[in-house]
C-alpha cells in the first residue's frame, strides 16, 4: 500500500472520475490530498463523505507524497511530475507531455503491463482514443498480427475537459434560443455540427491528435511497423468516443472469429447484433469501463480486413480508470517486492 497518495488537477473532469473510481474501487492508502491551481485552492472537496482542501500544485506539496495521479494539461504536467519524482514520489500521469519520452512507460494494464516494470518513478497513460483502439487490436494482433489499421474517431466533448462540456450544453441551449454564445474548447461551435480538427496541425495533414494514435500504438506494442490512418473528429456528444475500425491483419480472421476473440478478452464488452438492433452507443456506454465493440464484419474490400465499431467512456477506461489501473498494479508489485 502507498501511506499517502495526492490526486493532482482533482477538480478537472477527469479528477473528477479518478476520485469517484478511488471511492468505488476502495484503493488502499492512509492519507490523502487534492491539488489544483492557485484558482481552485482554498475551496473544497467532499471525499468519501468528508470534505478536504483543494491545495495549490507547488513542489513542496510533493514532501511525503508516495504515489501522486495526475491530470493536468500538458505544461502543467511537464512542470510538476519533476518534482513529484524528485522527491520520491511515484507519478501516473494522464497528459501527453511525457507519453513518448523513452525512460517513461507508456501503460495499459490489458495490453502492456509488463511495460510498468522498468519504471523510472514516472508512468504515462496513453491518449483515449488510443486506449480504446489498443485494447481492441491485442486480441486480433495475438491471433493474426496487425498489418495496418484505418480508423476515424467520433470523440465527445468531454475529451476537451470541463469547458468542452460546457461547450455542448451552453452552446446547445444558445443555438436553440437563438442567442449568441462564446466557445471556450473549440474553435467553431459545436452544438448542432462536428469539427474535423482534434489538436493542432503537426505534420503531412495530419494533426497532433493523430499523430498521438500513430506514435502511441506503435510505443504500446513494441512495433513501428503497424501502419495506422486515423482521422480525429470532434462531435456533439457529451461523454464517450466512438471509432470506426478497420484493420488488416496476415493471418485472416473471421467475423465470428473476431466476435469469439473480443467476448474473451477481459475488458472488453461485445454487443453486436444488427438484425436486433443492438450496437454500441455513447449513451449506453456513458458511467462503464469496459471497451464496447459490435458491428464486426468482414471487409468488402480487402482480403484480410476486419470492420468493427468501437466506443469507451473517455473519462474512465480512456482516462481516470486506466490510471488507477496503473495504480492498483503498482500496489501489486510493492506488494510483491
Ligand atoms: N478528458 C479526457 O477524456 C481525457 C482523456 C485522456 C487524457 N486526458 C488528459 O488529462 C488531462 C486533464 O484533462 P481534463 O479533461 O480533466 O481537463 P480539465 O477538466 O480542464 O481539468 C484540468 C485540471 O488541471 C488543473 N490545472 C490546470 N492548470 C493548472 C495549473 N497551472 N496548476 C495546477 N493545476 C492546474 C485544473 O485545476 P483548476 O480547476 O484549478 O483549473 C484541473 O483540475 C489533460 O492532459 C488531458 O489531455 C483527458
Amino acid at each position: 500500500m502507498f501511506e499517502t497518495i495526492a490526486i493532482v488537477g482533482a477538480t478537472g473532469a477527469v479528477g473528477r472520475i479518478i476520485r469517484q473510481l478511488l471511492e468505488e474501487r476502495e484503493f488502499p492508502y492512509r492519507n490523502i490530498k487534492f491539488l489544483a491551481s492557485k484558482r481552485s485552492a482554498g475551496t473544497t472537496i467532499t471525499f468519501k463523505g468528508e470534505k478536504f482542501p483543494v491545495e495549490e500544485l507547488v513542489p513542496e506539496a510533493f514532501e511525503n507524497i508516495d504515489l501522486a495521479i495526475g491530470s493536468t494539461p500538458d505544461e502543467v504536467a511537464k512542470e510538476f511530475c519533476p518534482w513529484a519524482v524528485e522527491r520520491d514520489c511515484i507519478v501516473v500521469d494522464e497528459s501527453g507531455y511525457w507519453r513518448m519520452d523513452p525512460n517513461v512507460p507508456l501503460v495499459v494494464p490489458e495490453v502492456n503491463p509488463e511495460a510498468l516494470e522498468n519504471h523510472r518513478g514516472l508512468i504515462s497513460s496513453p491518449n483515449c482514443s488510443t486506449t480504446q483502439m489498443v485494447v481492441a487490436m491485442k486480441p486480433l494482433h495475438e491471433a493474426g498480427r496487425i498489418r495496418r489499421v484505418v480508423v476515424s474517431t467520433y470523440q465527445a466533448t468531454s475529451g476537451a475537459g470541463v469547458k468542452g462540456q460546457e461547450d455542448l450544453k451552453a452552446g446547445t441551449k444558445a443555438f436553440l434560443d437563438g442567442a449568441d454564445y462564446q466557445y471556450q474548447a473549440f474553435k467553431y461551435p459545436i452544438a448542432f455540427n462536428l469539427i474535423p480538427q482534434i489538436g493542432s496541425p503537426k505534420q503531412d495533414g495530419y494533426t497532433s491528435e493523430e499523430i498521438k494514435m500513430v506514435k502511441e500504438t506503435h510505443k504500446i506494442f513494441g512495433d513501428d511497423t503497424i501502419r495506422v490512418c486515423p482521422t480525429c473528429i470532434r462531435v456533439p456528444v457529451d461523454n464517450c468516443h466512438s471509432e470506426s475500425i478497420l484493420v488488416e491483419t496476415e493471418k485472416k480472421i473471421t467475423a465470428r472469429q473476431a466476435r469469439e476473440l473480443f467476448a474473451a478478452t477481459p475488458g472488453i464488452k461485445v454487443i453486436d447484433d444488427l438484425e436486433g438492433g443492438k450496437y454500441p452507443m455513447p449513451a449506453q456506454c456513458d458511467g462503464d469501463d469496459a471497451v464496447f465493440i459490435g458491428r464486426i464484419r468482414e471487409d468488402l474490400s480487402s482480403d484480410n480486413g476486419l470492420a468493427f465499431w468501437c466506443v469507451i467512456d473517455n473519462l474512465r477506461k480512456g482516462a481516470a480508470t486506466n490510471a488507477v489501473q496503473i495504480a492498483e498494479l503498482l500496489v501489486k508489485m510493492q506488494a510483491a517486492v
